[in-house]
């Protein structure tokens, strides 16, 4: 079976109801990203940081996997599928995806803040005074700037066995995630589905530009790979 590796953004949940971080209205908007997503902000205002993750967890459990996440589910019957998701979001899972990488972390998981190998599950608002079994206080399951990605080699092996590559609502932005296309074996397909962007920086790539909402765009794409 070929094997087809996916990454995908913050735009494969835009029609889902949750914000991208980049686009003119994204999440960061009104927030400085490195207030509410680093270990910097995270030492200077512990509280600002929890309510806004607890937001966006109060959010998620709102909302529900849209027609891109549902189509992807599709390809398993005829490939080896594996997701690489720069998103914290869960809707991948819900949709019926098997198997899925976070490369940023999970919105609906805690850690401690000094063992990382104390990882809980959590729907609930996270407030100081939270512990773990330790005694030290829980913070998000989230990749900070600043942060290691401790996934990362997992996911650079995953691209290295491609046959091909989609790559669905990202900005190309975030290193080292932006960084993986390059993994790829020589001149594989990499499928780009984005309505707003086109991938233009990396030569010598078979990059498809598909410049489509992800709704429209992905479940186009899996039918032509099916058939
Ligand atoms: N379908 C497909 N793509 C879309 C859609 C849509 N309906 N709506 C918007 N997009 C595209 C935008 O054009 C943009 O290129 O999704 C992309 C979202 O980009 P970002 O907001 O930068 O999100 P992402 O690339 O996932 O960010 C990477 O940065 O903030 C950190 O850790 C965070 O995982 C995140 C990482």
């Amino acid at each position: 079976m070929k094997k087809i590796v996916i990454l995908t953004g913050a735009g494969i949940s835009a029609e889902s109801g949750i914000k991208t971080f980049r686009d003119a209205d994204g999440l960061w908007e009104g927030h400085d990203i490195m207030e509410v997503a680093s270990p910097i902000g995270w030492n200077k205002n512990k509280k600002l940081v929890l309510n806004f993750y607890n937001q966006r967890r109060k959010q998620l459990l709102k909302v529900k996997p849209n027609k891109a996440h549902k189509a992807l589910v599709l390809l398993e019957k005829y490939f080896e599928v594996q997701i690489i998701t720069q998103n914290v979001d869960d809707l991948h899972e819900r949709a019926g995806s098997s198997n899925i990488l976070h490369l940023h972390g999970e919105l609906l998981k805690v850690r401690s803040s000094k063992n990382k190998n104390l990882i809980y599950s959590w729907k609930k608002d996270l407030n100081i005074g939270n512990l773990c079994e330790e005694n030290t206080q829980l913070r998000p399951h989230i990749v900070w700037f600043g942060e290691a990605v401790p996934l990362l080699q997992n996911a650079i092996e995953m691209v290295k066995a491609a046959d091909i590559l989609i790559v669905i609502g990202t900005s190309m932005q975030v290193y080292p995630a932006a960084s993986l296309v390059h993994y790829t074996k020589p001149l594989i397909p990499i499928y780009f589905i984005n309505p707003n962007e086109v991938l233009n920086k990396y030569q010598n790539l078979n990059i498809i530009n598909i410049s489509k909402k992800a709704t429209f765009g992905v479940p186009k794409l899996v039918n032509q790979l099916i058939e």
